[in-house]
């Protein structure tokens, strides 16, 4: 059996770049047999940035809503919120004390975000190893992320290897990271990875006028309108190519190269795209929204199989730390 585990932080609304790194390929996972899946929100880590409880729960009922829409057996499998299962601070204080400085010194994403956010707090710093207590906690044998996480993952796999290693005992399992080489990273509006962080973000959810709005953000060059375009610098091409159908794909590289096609009319083909792809999964949404207790009875009843996992690895730490009952 493998267990896979994923989570996606509840510091925004789920977006196209949630569903095509984490959500699509995790329920994929999770339908294979033999595997059996957490799947969690992590509010906990979505606190570095957003200080605000209402906002935090908000995000967190709509990212359940979006696991559940398209379509994730919550009867089969473990769905939960970080939080819920607190111990897992624990674990990340015991990690911290075996994590080199220089080790979270050197991760991309904190040296990126730290350049650009105005509350760099230690949370931020310490945030991989918060991760690598999410992952090992469980026991994950696959950890389904975007490109963007790969190091974090390594960074999992260094803590985990030095710990047993230390203790001379099989604490930990090591686990792997998958990555979708085809949606490696999904380009925001802005052309740079999507994310919440960022705020370039195509939020699939959003009522009719609004989405059409959110795709006509996207950032295209000034060639005019007569002229070829260049379809593998363009944002909306990009996005065009995670979602429609491949011989729609290649009447829209057609059409960029042939001249006399608008972006306009890209971007307005991009969201009939989505509205057609996401039919189904839009209203479920909307209905999963208007019925929360729905939502919550699945976050708890996976709260009670993630503890009684959790707890298992915990005792097994605790005991080479010498803080067993
Ligand atoms: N850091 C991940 C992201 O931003 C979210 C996350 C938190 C996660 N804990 C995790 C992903 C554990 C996989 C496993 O996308």
């Amino acid at each position: 059996m493998a267990r896979i585990l994923t989570g996606i932080t509840s510091s925004g609304k789920p977006h196209l770049g949630n569903i095509l790194g984490a959500i699509l390929p995790g329920i994929e996972l999770s339908e294979q047999k033999n595997n059996e899946s957490l799947f969690f929100i992590a509010d906990l880590h979505s606190i570095i940035s957003v200080k605000d409880a209402a906002l935090v729960k908000e995000h967190t009922k709509a990212i359940a809503a979006a696991w559940l829409a398209f379509g994730f057996n919550t009867d089969n499998n473990i769905f939960y919120r970080q939080s819920r299962i607190p111990e897992v601070t624990e674990l990340t204080w015991y990690l911290n004390c075996h994590t080199p400085f220089p080790m979270l010194q050197n991760a991309h994403a904190f040296k990126e975000k730290s350049n650009k956010l105005a509350d760099v707090n230690a949370g931020l710093f310490t945030y991989p190893v918060l991760m690598a207590s999410d992952i090992l906690m469980y026991d994950a044998n696959i950890v389904p992320v975007g490109k963007d996480q790969q190091q974090h993952l390594e960074m999992t796999r260094d803590i985990a290897r030095s710990f047993n290693h230390y203790y001379n005992e099989e604490i930990f399992v090591l686990p792997e990271a998958k990555i979708d080489e085809e949606v490696m990273t999904v380009p925001g509006t802005d052309g740079q990875k999507m994310s919440k962080s960022y705020g370039n973000t195509i939020d699939v959810f959003l009522p009719e006028k609004q989405l059409r709005k959110n795709v006509m953000r996207i950032v295209t060059d000034s060639t005019p309108l007569e002229e070829p375009k260049n379809p593998d610098t363009c944002n909306v091409f990009a996005l065009y190519k995670l979602l429609a159908s491949p011989a729609r794909v290649e009447e829209m590289r057609n059409n960029y190269k042939g001249g006399n096609y608008g972006y306009g009319t890209a971007k307005q083909e991009l969201y009939e795209v989505i509205l057609e792809k996401y039919a189904k999964e839009r209203a479920l949404f909307n209905e999963l929204m208007n019925n929360p207790d729905t939502i919550e009875s699945k976050l708890l009843q996976g709260e009670e199989k993630a503890r009684e996992i959790g707890i298992h690895v915990l005792k097994r730490v605790r005991k080479v730390l010498g803080f067993n009952r």
